[in-house]
């Protein structure tokens, strides 16, 4: 056999493999055939890389480059549905349907799943994937292509054989499915990243990471439940989801036709209840006509299709009574009120507390003391306080008090202007202000300190050995011992766990010293743009705003921070422990003049950076990234494909394009 005949084999019982284990849930082979099997196949392509092909199973698990979304327009826009909350509201649309088909006695309405996740597009060319799409703002959307060739259940390449339509777009739902939205929001709880709301906020998020291998690595899933095409193979909805299931897609597994409005009821409360044992989150239900005939006559108003409505299932709610309110510090001082609630079961869970977020929020429900409180979860894993019952408050209650000093050491609170948020300004002297720095500083994403928790920061402080960051690398396995649940072993575990942070890279020493508004992300572009701390500690906040997400107020954020003298000595410290001050020169570059005063606006696509990485080049060699064409651009950096409009500006301003190749000389590399 030759090569490219083996590969062909391999690609197509690997896609067998995969349609019958993420599809069917029915695989024939153990997991360790097919990674043998994958194996060889990967070796092939090394040694023939004539055979590669990005739509080869192989590629499934993604990437490590940076990857920037294009935005294309959809080639039908993607409309949202009319939402409907009472069977009374469904009844009516069906009497509505008749009416407007008039003498068309026979209807059918197909009820389906709807799926609470985020919805894709997916373009099939010759029975090859070419293109996944975001709805975008439903005319145009983002190509999120790599991201979603990592999803196993979607097929890459389908063969003709099954009869799909040469040219035809697929749409549905990603889904984060329960079980992998827990274990990455335990893992980021870990981290002590902010956690996910729900399985759609994650799904859509992990769309969106630039890192493909990242966004494998989560386990998204996908639905579909629309087939689009100028060659459909069948007259109806329903026979066409069963088509292209036929073809390897997960459609929708719930699709009923109905005949009656007693059935369209009858399925509404049988899957009320039987939702909550699917895989993945749903917030109602879809239902739509099912001849394409007479989708064709109802046809769509701006919005939404008249063939289709969605009836959303009401959110699940408890009652229960407010025992008290206790108050919240936060790392950044932040005052948290916190309902501390009887217990209730909602949605499976004992609900005890719940967040009220705000003094704002408090206020507006006009929350009493001792008031019958609604709790809801909803999509939301955390439960959200979200209205009274007024009939049942006592005569002489009086409405919950907030603070007006920090519960924790007595500073009188102050209101931030603009925000709802209510702060404790005494940032140096608070104790749980201190000690939530301390836990972020060493959390796994920022310093990555083994062998210090939540619980060991606290004990840290108690003891008197830690008030700042700095202080942890002073710490002696001695001075650890006598504390309670220290041995040697862990009291060792620390010091070095210290030790071996000092190679921690820049950015995430810039995380760890919890700037009010600089996150990870930002934390990274500001590494990136100012290359060490000297620099960064010197940039007004004009400056500092030339760096992509650093905005106003978190670029004031930062330069109150260095103003502090107790920040600077306690940065200078840190410093003389050996902490990493400097972007590594091996993988990063250093900064220049080379672009004092540009003003240069990037279009097009490259070949050697991302537009991300130009945006940080452009920073760290002094200009200024800016987005769109005006009289004070300076330069336009123009890859491929810049669109005409911007060239013909460009040209009529008389503002020189510079290739990738003239910029990457400009800048010396
Ligand atoms: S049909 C032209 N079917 O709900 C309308 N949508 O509120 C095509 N959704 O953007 C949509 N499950 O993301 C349809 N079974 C289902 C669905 C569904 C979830 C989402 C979809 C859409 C949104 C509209």
């Amino acid at each position: 056999m030759t090569p490219a005949n083996r590969v062909a084999e391999l690609r197509r019982e690997l896609n067998r493999h995969n349609h019958l284990y993420y599809v069917l849930n029915s695989p024939e082979i153990s997991d360790r055939e097919f990674d043998m099997l994958l194996k060889e196949l990967e070796q092939l392509e090394k040694e023939h890389p004539e055979l590669d092909d990005p739509l080869s199973p192989t590629h499934r698990v993604g990437s490590d480059l940076s990857q920037t979304f294009e935005q294309v327009e959809h080639q039908r826009a993607m409309l949202s549905l009319a939402n409907t909350y009472s069977t009374d509201e469904v009844d009516k649309w069906v009497g509505q349907v008749r009416a407007l088909l008039g003498d068309q006695p026979d209807i059918v309405i197909d009820g389906e799943m709807k799926f609470d996740g985020t919805s894709i597009s997916l373009i099939y060319e010759n029975g090859r994937l070419v293109r996944a799409v975001t709805r975008g703002d439903g005319t145009r959307g983002d190509v999120v292509t790599e991201n979603v060739k990592t999803i196993r259940s979607i097929p890459l390449v389908i063969p003709e054989e099954t009869g799909r339509p040469d040219s035809f777009e697929i749409r549905g739902e990603i889904l984060l499915p329960w079980e992998a939205f827990d274990r990455l929001n335990r893992r980021r709880e870990l981290d002590g990243e902010p956690l996910f709301a729900n399985p759609r906020n994650a799904a859509s998020g992990t769309l969106k990471l630039q890192n493909s291998a990242e966004a494998a690595e989560r386990g998204l899933d996908a639905y579909f439940y629309y087939v689009l095409s100028d060659n459909l193979p069948f007259a109806t909805h329903f026979d066409n989801i069963k088509a292209a299931e036929s073809w390897g897609f997960k459609m929708t597994p719930v699709l009923r036709r109905l005949s009656s409005i007693a059935e369209v009821e009858e399925f509404i409360s049988y899957w009320d209840v039987e939702r909550k044992r699917l895989p993945v989150a749903t917030d109602g239900l879809v239902f739509k006509v099912d001849s394409l005939h007479q989708q064709l006559n109802l046809g769509f108003t701006a919005k939404s299709p008249r063939w289709a409505i969605a009836y959303k299932f009401p959110a699940e709610r408890a009652l229960t009574r407010l025992r008290s309110v206790s108050f919240e510090v936060g790392r950044m001082g932040i005052i948290t009120p916190v309902a501390n609630l009887e217990p209730v079961l909602l949605s499976g869970t004992i609900v005890k507390r719940a967040s009220m977020h705000n003094e704002d929020i408090v206020r507006k429900l006009d929350i009493h003391n001792g008031d019958m409180l609604y709790v809801e979860k909803g999509g939301e894993i955390i439960p959200k306080i979200t209205g009274v019952d007024l009939k049942q408050r006592q005569p002489d209650a009086r409405p919950v008090s907030f603070v007006t000093r920090c519960p924790a050491c007595g500073t009188p609170l102050v209101k931030v202007e603009g925000e709802a948020a209510t702060v404790c300004p005494n940032k140096y002297g608070c104790p749980p202000q201190i000690v939530g720095r301390i836990e972020h500083f060493v959390g796994r994403r920022m310093m990555n300190i083994d062998g210090i928790g939540e619980e060991t920061a606290r004990q840290l402080y108690d003891a008197g050995l830690v008030h700042s960051s700095a202080d942890i690398y002073d710490l002696r396995p001695q001075q650890l011992m006598p504390l309670e649940g220290f041995g040697p072993r862990s009291a060792n575990r620390v010091v070095e766990g210290a030790e071996e942070s000092k190679k921690v890279p820049f950015q995430r020493v810039i995380y760890a010293l919890s700037i009010p508004g600089v996150g990870e992300t930002t934390a990274k572009k500001i590494a990136r743009a100012v290359g060490n701390i000297d620099k960064l500690m010197a940039l007004t906040s004009e400056q500092l705003q030339a760096i992509e997400d650093v905005g106003p107020a978190i670029a004031d954020s930062i330069v109150e921070y260095f103003a502090d003298s107790r920040n600077l000595e306690n940065l200078m410290r840190l410093r003389a422990a050996g902490l990493q001050m400097e972007v590594e020169q091996t993988d990063e570059q250093q900064g220049s003049d080379a672009l004092a005063g540009q003003s240069i606006v990037i279009s097009g696509t490259f070949a050697r950076h991302s537009r991300d990485e130009y945006k940080a080049l452009i920073e760290l060699h002094g200009g200024k990234n800016v987005g769109s064409i005006s009289k004070k651009t300076t330069a336009i950096l123009a890859g491929e494909n810049m669109g005409p409009s911007k060239l013909e500006k460009a040209n009529s301003l008389g503002i020189p394009l510079l290739s990738e190749e003239d910029f990457l000389k400009i800048i010396g590399e």
